[in-house]
């Protein structure tokens, strides 16, 4: 039971100052207890009114009292004041205490002061066993001093933002100027750093020039005064080996005043690694299906070469006829050799089309032309095309954007669904077996459609028809459109399909300018 000498308060207020778990107590204008709470017990091992009557420098000792006085003579003045400091403890050692003096003042001025001592040395400990438990890494930092360099360049957050987007070493220096202040050991585990080793260096010793762009958008969006960020990205443990990782940042509220930051990563190279996997065993699928596509379409190629082949051999014979005859036709016998010649280079252009479709290639990201990849994709199919009774035309717009892409994916994309107008028409009873591709630029890209006079789609769904396997024909893998998808998809655009009221199968494909990163 606590004592109050100053007639304090009924019964329950007793009770709750009893109750709560923080030392509060009663000092007249003298430094003299008048009250402790309960807590006192546990704090001290000594029971509250034991130390009603003692001065505030027995309390504390000579050292720490001294310190108070300060905030002593703040509080005597009718000011609240607080701060965190150690005080002693009951086994000897000291605890960080945030602390609070409330005045009271009574008609004659200052009568004496509250006091509120709350261990933070137990919310610490629980922040840190928090702080150290989870499995995010958390990388503490300080910016006062990339804050500084910052200023000294403009003190307009938004020209310094602009210059971050056109200078990508900017944020090279801010990152030699950010130290770490701490680490949790989750980070300490998955960058393979001691904490001791790790305090006080710049956090630029932890990124690779792989991973600069996204701390380029982290510091543009800390600029834009955006509240966090977001990103996947790459850094590089203590032994130099690369860790991905997914970046997060929430950037402080007050910006004047807040200068550390606690940056959030988690390890997720295990997820990465399962992505590469699957886009590797996607490529090779990819690639089989386009070595089917190939076979399916061997009669119609080695037609396409043979046709030169003979005109070759026509022309051939042609220039020894000329050349034979008692006076030579020197410029007949040149016109054979030139056809001859052309001939030669058609052939081999099928040629070199169809080996770009068989190499298995590393997927690659390249600027270009939609309409002479579209065209190149036609004139693979054009005669399987005709052999199958239909027409295929093109129709450009003009001003097409180039755009970032793989070739060779997207023609055999084109490819497969031009195959595929031209099997379904075959497969009707239709009138007209016309099939047109179309490119027309869109927002942000460009917009690819096939369309066909064919039967329709019937009522296959949307989704369905681009599953894996699912195929009407007899000798149809059903993966041509899947593949389709995830290509398209790889650079970051949709396909889509539909049967429109006037008959046929409408595809829409649109990709955009840029894909995203891979
Ligand atoms: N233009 C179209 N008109 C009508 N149906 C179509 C058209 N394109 C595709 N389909 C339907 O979608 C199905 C799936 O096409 P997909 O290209 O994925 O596989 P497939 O052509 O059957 O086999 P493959 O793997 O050899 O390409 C086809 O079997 C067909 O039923
Ligand atoms: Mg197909």
């Amino acid at each position: 039971m606590a004592c109050d000498t100053l007639h304090w308060g009924d019964e329950i207020r007793q009770a709750t100052t009893d109750a709560i778990p923080a030392l509060v107590s009663f000092f007249d204008a003298d430094h003299i207890c008048r009250y402790a709470n309960d807590h006192h017990l546990s704090w001290y091992g000594r029971p509250a009114e034991s130390l009603v009557g003692l001065h505030m420098r027995e309390f504390l000792g000579d050292a720490a009292y001294t310190e108070r006085l300060p905030f002593l003579d703040r509080v005597a003045r009718g000011e609240q004041v607080s701060f965190q400091a150690p005080v002693p403890h009951r086994f000897g050692g000291w605890r960080e205490a945030a602390i609070r003096y409330v005045p009271r003042m009574g008609p004659g001025g200052f009568e004496g002061f509250h006091t509120l001592v709350f261990d933070l040395s137990r919310e610490q400990s629980r922040f840190h066993s928090v702080f150290d438990g989870t499995a995010v890494g958390f990388w503490e930092i300080d910016l006062t001093a990339m804050r500084a360099m910052l200023e000294q360049i403009s003190p307009d957050p938004s020209q310094v933002a602009a210059l971050a987007a056109s200078d990508p070493m900017l944020v090279r220096r801010c990152l030699a100027l950010t130290p770490v202040l701490g680490l949790n050991a989750k980070a300490g585990q998955m960058f393979r750093v001691d904490r001791s080793a790790a305090v006080g260096r710049p956090l630029g010793d932890w990124v690779p020039d792989a991973g600069i762009a996204a701390w380029n958008a982290n510091l543009i969006a800390y600029l834009n005064g955006e509240d966090s960020y977001e990103a996947e990205t790459v850094m590089r443990r203590e032994d130099g080996t690369m860790v991905d990782v997914l970046l997060s940042c929430a950037f402080p509220k007050q910006r004047e005043a807040e200068v550390l930051v606690t940056v959030g990563v988690v390890d997720i190279s295990s997820r990465v690694s399962k992505e590469q996997e699957l886009a590797r065993v996607q490529a090779h699928l990819a690639h089989a299906a386009r070595v089917a596509t190939l076979g399916e379409l061997m009669a119609s190629i080695a037609h396409e070469v043979n046709q030169p082949l003979a005109a070759i051999l026509a022309n051939g014979n042609a220039a020894v006829r000329w050349l034979r005859r008692d006076e030579p036709d020197i410029d007949e016998a040149l016109a054979a050799l030139g056809r001859m010649i052309s001939e030669g280079a058609r052939a081999s252009e099928v040629i070199a089309r169809t080996r770009k479709m068989a190499i298995r290639g590393e997927q690659t990201r390249a600027p270009l032309a939609i309409a002479e990849m579209i065209e190149d994709a036609v004139q693979i199919t054009q005669r399987q095309v005709s052999s199958l009774g239909g027409t295929l035309a093109t129709r450009f717009a003009p001003d097409l954007p180039e755009i970032l892409g793989d070739r060779v994916q997207l023609q055999q994309v084109l490819i497969n669904l031009i195959v595929n107008a031209a099997q379904a028409m075959a497969s009707g009873e239709v009138d007209r077996r016309d099939i047109l591709v179309q490119a027309s630029p869109a927002p942000h890209g460009v917009l690819i459609e096939v369309s066909d006079t064919g039967p329709g789609l019937g009522t296959v769904g949307g989704e369905q028809l681009f599953e894996a396997f699912y195929s009407t024909k007899s000798d149809g893998m059903g993966m041509g459109l899947s593949i389709a998808r995830t290509i398209v998809r790889a650079h970051g655009g949709t396909i889509a399909a539909e049967s429109p009221a006037e008959g046929g199968t409408h595809f829409q494909i649109t990709l955009p300018v840029t894909c995203p990163r891979e």
